[in-house]
């Protein structure tokens, strides 16, 4: 063990977005602090300013990495490695968390390790599995062993990304192979997307999410073709966001609701911190139908295209992360079309569903384990891929 660590303490790294976030985990798995920097700055934009962003994630940076030390009751020269975001992502937004990174391993003397967003969002859920009692150490042993299963099917469905890949462990390393992607938008962009095109704010998932309780989700027939760009021997199970979009501007359109919109918009520009009843208040029985419909057709594609692969692969367990697995009716249809087919279903703790730093450190965790380091050429990999 190297001099002042020896404890299995992971610093943990996220800047690849919007959210500049410093967390400290042991041995992969207990999450002693998770400290995360929402940058509010974007949400009069609709949507996240690149350049606005990289100069957030320089503000907040040492301030959330100083934070997490102390909440975790631990100083610098305790941590272990320090685990960074290599990509996806923007590039100016990762560039910062990886220069403080390399800098920050370099003058502790600590190794630096390079982790996929991605390999993160799925890693939020299976560190909750893995929160036993026993010692870091016995932990390695545990997931060398295969403690957590065979081949999982892991759903990262985020405001970028809406993924499926096969995850397995192998000798102490997880490995995953790509078996669906979106062909356009990402889930959550579409919740973000279709916020803004009835006034509300971003980001819009959450704000759907609430509104959806108070509408009828089969008032608009919303449809999705299936797509499937795999062969018969190679099969992929592929999204696609964008015509659902489309299909909810139009109907605001034929169904002359663009000034409720614009009235909608402006009011809530109005309000500071706009409550759910602030914002229900503003919206009329024919919008919240709407909302309810957009959310039943997202939530149901979703879990049709999911359970599809899952019997493909032969998968038995899901794992569903990313900031849309914090949706309510999303978790809620899982687990029943799970339960039906006696699959198990998995989702992060609310906290952890959206970026953090601690997913990041328990990514880095195996990674730790087996030595696999990133040297000092380390650099932002804005389209970087996951299998
Ligand atoms: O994982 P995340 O924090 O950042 C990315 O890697 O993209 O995900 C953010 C996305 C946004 O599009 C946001 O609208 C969506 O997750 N989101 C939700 C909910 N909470 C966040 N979508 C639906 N329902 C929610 N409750
Ligand atoms: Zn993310």
């Amino acid at each position: 063990m190297r001099e002042g660590g020896g404890y299995g303490l992971i610093l943990g790294i996220e800047s690849s977005c919007d959210e500049t976030s410093a967390a400290v985990v042991r041995g992969g798995a207990e999450v002693l602090a998770n400290v995360v920097a929402s940058q509010l700055v974007h949400a009069s934009y609709g949507g996240v300013v690149p350049e606005l962003a990289s100069r957030e994630h320089l503000r907040n940076i040492v301030p959330a990495v100083r934070e997490s030390l102390k909440v975790a009751g631990v100083e610098a020269k305790d941590i272990d490695a320090v685990a960074v975001t290599a990509g996806p992502g923007l590039a100016g937004a990762l560039l910062v968390g990886i220069s403080f990174a390399k800098a920050y391993a370099y003058a502790l003397g600590k190794p630096l390790i390079a982790v996929n967003h991605l390999e993160g969002h799925i890693h939020a859920v299976l560190m909750e599995q893995q929160q036993v009692s026993e010692s870091a150490s016995q932990r390695v042993s545990e997931r060398g062993g295969d403690a957590v299963g065979g081949a999982t099917l892991a759903l990262v469905v985020s405001g970028g990304h809406t993924h499926l890949y096969l995850a397995s462990l192998e000798d102490g390393v997880w490995r995953y192979r790509n078996v669906g992607r979106t062909v356009d938008d990402a889930a959550g962009e579409a919740y973000d997307k279709v916020a803004k095109l009835l006034g509300l704010g971003y980001p819009g998932g959450p704000w759907i999410d609430w509104l959806s309780a108070f509408g009828n989700a089969k008032a608009v027939p919303f449809r999705f073709v299936e797509i499937n760009r795999g062969t018969v021997d190679e099969p992929s199970f592929d999204f696609s966001f964008s015509g659902i979009k489309t299909a909810v501007l139009r109907y605001i359109e034929t169904h002359g609701m663009k000034a409720a919109v614009e009235e909608r918009r402006k009011a809530l520009e109005a309000i500071a911190s706009p409550t759910l009843d602030d914002v229900k208040a503003l919206c009329d029985a024919e919008t919240l139908d709407l909302i309810a419909s957009f959310q039943a057709a997202v939530v149901g594609n979703l879990i049709r295209q999911t359970m599809a692969a899952a019997a493909h692969f032969g998968a038995t367990r899901i794992v569903v992360s990313g900031g849309v697995a914090a949706n309510k009716e999303l978790r809620e249809r899982f687990d029943v079309e799970a339960g039906k087919r006696g699959l198990m279903v998995r989702f992060p703790a609310m906290a952890m569903s959206t970026d953090n730093a601690a997913m990041i450190a328990a990514a880095a965790w195996p990674k730790f384990v087996q030595g696999e380091f990133a040297g000092a050429a380390l650099n932002a990999t804005p389209q970087l891929r996951l299998g």
